[in-house]
């Protein structure tokens, strides 16, 4: 049974395809809104603009009340409660869904199979970030089938759940998830876990794709700021000099190839506006899409479709 979303390994092919055909009808012509009187509770420890704005613009395409917890932001957190107790204090007002982006440190896993509403995992630490990449692949197929496809990652790998997220559901589409990153940015390998295939060069990467998907350098993750700033400096450097989608490097990527980025985008480091700009870039699609896959997904799961 499927009644929450947590990770992409447990949702099956004829799952994800009948969030996909309702999200392309929504894309179509949008449903009259439903669910009166419900609403989902949107909790949000850590940063968030596309992920928390298209959840909302989809509660409110769907008929369902968001209501926004930002941590952080006027909230009792700035007094010391914990993340459990702000959790459970949204949960005793009975909400009909959970969307939850949160650290690794919350136990996600427990919180879905205690609670009896479904919760979505809207990013969690570096494990995953299902509706990411499920609106990832929503993009992609508006422009070329999904069986087969060849992704690469670029740059900053190690705290990517993005990347997590899109090596559970490519097997689903036979597709084929590669890394091509500086070595000490490359997530080590998990034991029972495949074994995900590098590129060192860039060039072989960009040859070898269908989709390419770079990825911003997270600062914040590697604690850089503060402990090592000079750390911090030669990482982007190397990611711009070795692993960035530059103008230069625009020319040699054939014009059948996308490009992604989930953003935050930094311009002229991992990515250049030229490329972000061109043709084969998806990127403010992946975003348009964030929203009919979303109100998809509440739309199906409050319905007990999912099951
Ligand atoms: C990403 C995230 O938070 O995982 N962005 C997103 O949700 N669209 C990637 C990032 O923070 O770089």
């Amino acid at each position: 049974m499927t009644s929450s979303i947590l990770t992409l390994n447990g949702l099956s092919r004829n799952h994800i395809e009948r969030i996909f055909t309702l999200a392309r009808q929504l894309k179509k012509s949008p449903l009259k809104p439903d669910f009166a009187g419900q609403f989902a509770a949107l909790l949000f420890f850590e940063p968030s603009t596309r992920t928390r704005l298209s959840f909302e613009a989809a509660c409110h395409r769907a008929g369902i009340g968001p209501m926004v917890f930002q941590a952080g932001q006027g909230t009792s957190m700035e007094k010391g409660e914990t993340l459990e107790d702000s959790v459970a204090n949204v949960v005793a007002m009975n909400p009909s869904i959970l969307v939850v982006r949160a650290g690794d440190e919350l136990k996600m896993e427990s919180l879905g199979s205690k609670l009896s509403i479904p919760v979505i995992n809207a990013g969690w630490g570096k494990k995953g970030h299902p509706t990411q990449a499920l609106l990832d692949l929503l993009t992609i197929s508006e422009r070329r089938p999904l069986d087969g496809v060849k992704v690469v990652f670029l740059g900053d790998l190690l705290y990517s759940r993005v990347a997590a997220s899109h090596l559970e559901v490519w097997p689903q589409f036979n597709g084929e998830v590669r890394f091509c990153g500086p070595k000490e940015l490359v997530p080590p390998h998990q034991p029972g876990e495949p074994v995900v295939q590098t590129f060192s060069n860039v060039d072989e990467a960009i040859e070898w794709a269908d989709v390419i998907v770079a990825l911003r350098y997270q600062t914040e993750r590697h604690g850089v700021n503060s402990a090592d700033p000079k750390k911090s400096a030669a990482a982007l450097a190397d990611i711009r000099a070795n692993y960035a989608l530059t103008a230069e490097r625009l020319k040699k990527i054939p014009s059948s190839t996308l490009i992604l980025h989930p953003g935050p985008v930094n311009h002229g480091v991992e990515i250049d506006s030229e490329v972000y700009f061109d043709s084969r870039s998806v990127i403010l699609d992946q975003v348009s899409h964030g929203v009919w896959l979303r109100e998809a997904l509440l739309r199906l799961l409050l319905k007990g479709d999912l099951t």
